[in-house]
């Protein structure tokens, strides 16, 4: 089965079904620059918003099995899947809805949702950066420990709020997390319309969603649960590639192992990494593991084990910008000059005041402009831990009250016979490049 993820650049342009550079949407609104990728589902492209002037990331519903290009619109390739692909641009619009609610500075986010040429776009801030992959392939840039750990635990935050808001995301892996250019992790790609696709239409009803190495085997036959540690799975064995250099052996292969009572051929991180805390390693092994019911349950879980003092990367205290000191000194200069004339222009003169008039007391005066400047300004240089803050807007973000984690039925064991039969099915494999 050929891979399914395909950089565009990298194709005829006659294969290409991506909309041409120039394009526009939404009136003009938007103008298409360049496509990104052409993922099976959906192409991404990289576009301008031409009305905030600000680059942005589009990707448009485009489930090739069922659509073609006619012009700029996307049509359905025979009648008897009209409903379907309706149902599975519907589903993308939801998905897109869903994504759009969860605010999370590690979460990409919506920019905003739109119908046209008769098939969906999302809209998503552009990050500037690069997708781990990328990074774990280019030997001129290594992650340190501290990096590779940082990264996990804000990632494992943003799971959590996925999982808290009952969604899945499906498709973690090191092409679907970038790191921007300060160096935070941002997750994107959330598998809209993808269920659908592989839930909904009859044409695909053995096709399943996978991407060899990463997902975990409840992904390869139909009818396997998924669930929250689904998603940590993936997250695991994501995170085993940046610290190992390579993805771990396919999830199929490691059940038909485990089932014909054979070693399992993932070898397990704990050990092997000096320069990691045993947790750490430990806590990607188990949320690794084959059977469901033996993984990390929650990334909250996981995030507790990894977040202990001894785990925890030893924070080096970070050096201050010299933009920022110059701000604070000018600040400085200016608070000094403000209260010498706030001091001198509160103080009697002589001559001046009639002993008639009220005598003013000095604690009464309504506080200048600067105190509150001030109070402002030094509180954002000296918090320590400022609270979290919306990417979109100012306001802090309400504390999430936990939901209960939907319950996790652990798989049966299966058979190598009943593996293999369940395996026989299509299954659709989204490579990496
Ligand atoms: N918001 C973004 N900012 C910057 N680059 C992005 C953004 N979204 C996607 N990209 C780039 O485009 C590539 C492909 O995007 P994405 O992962 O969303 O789609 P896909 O995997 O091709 O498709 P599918 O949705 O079918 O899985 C990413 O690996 C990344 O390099
Ligand atoms: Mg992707």
């Amino acid at each position: 089965m050929a891979a399914a993820t395909e950089k565009i650049k990298d194709l005829p342009s006659e294969q290409s079904e991506a909309l041409p550079s120039g394009t526009t949407l939404l009136g003009d609104q938007f103008t298409i620059e360049r496509p990104l990728s052409n993922g099976g589902f959906g192409i991404t492209y990289l576009a301008q918003d031409n009305y905030l002037e600000r680059s942005v990331v589009i990707k448009e519903c485009y489930p090739e099995v069922f659509c073609r290009r006619d012009g700029n619109r996307v049509l359905v390739r025979s009648h008897s899947n009209h409903e379907k692909y309706r149902a599975i641009v519907e589903m993308f619009m939801r998905e897109a809805r869903s994504i759009a609610k969860m605010r999370h500075p590690n979460i990409v986010g919506v920019h905003r949702i739109f119908e046209d040429n008769e098939t969906a776009y999302l809209v998503l801030d552009r990050i500037d950066g690069r997708d781990l992959l990328d990074i774990v392939k280019d030997k001129d840039q290594t992650l340190t420990p501290a990096q590779i750990k940082a990264a996990l635990i804000k990632i494992l935050d943003a799971v959590d709020l996925v999982h808290q808001n009952d969604l899945l995301h499906r498709d973690i892996s090191p092409d679907n997390i970038l790191l921007d250019k300060w160096g935070s992790p941002v997750l994107i790609d959330f598998g809209a319309a993808r269920e659908e696709a592989s839930r909904e239409t009859r044409a695909l009803s053995a096709v399943l969603v996978v991407k060899d190495g990463y997902s975990p085997q409840e992904f390869y036959f139909a009818g396997g649960k998924q669930s929250a540690c689904s998603d940590l799975y993936a997250l695991g064995a994501t995170f085993y590639h940046l610290i190992t250099g390579s993805a771990p052996p396919n999830s199929q292969t490691r059940m038909s192992e485990f089932a014909s009572n054979n070693a399992d051929p993932c070898e397990p991180l704990a050990g092997r990494f000096d320069e990691y805390e045993p947790e750490f390693l430990a806590a990607i092994d188990k949320a690794m593991r084959i059977l469901p019911k033996d993984r990390l349950q929650s990334a909250r879980e996981w995030s507790a084990i990894i977040t202990t003092e001894t785990a925890r990367p030893v924070p080096t205290p970070a050096p201050m910008k010299p933009a920022n000191n110059e701000n604070l000194e000018k600040t400085l200069t200016r608070l000094v000059s403000e209260t010498n004339e706030y001091v001198r222009n509160s103080q009697p003169r002589e001559g001046k005041i009639k002993s008639s008039e009220p005598v003013v007391n000095p604690s009464r005066v309504s506080a200048p402009k600067w105190v509150e400047e001030f109070n402002a300004e030094t509180t954002t240089v000296r918090s320590p831990k400022p609270a979290r803050v919306d990417r979109k807007s100012t306001e802090t973000s309400k504390p999430r009250r936990p939901k209960p984690i939907p319950e996790i039925v652990p798989e049966p064991i299966q058979s190598p016979s009943k593996i293999r039969a369940f395996i026989s099915g299509r299954i659709f494999r989204r490579g990496l490049n």
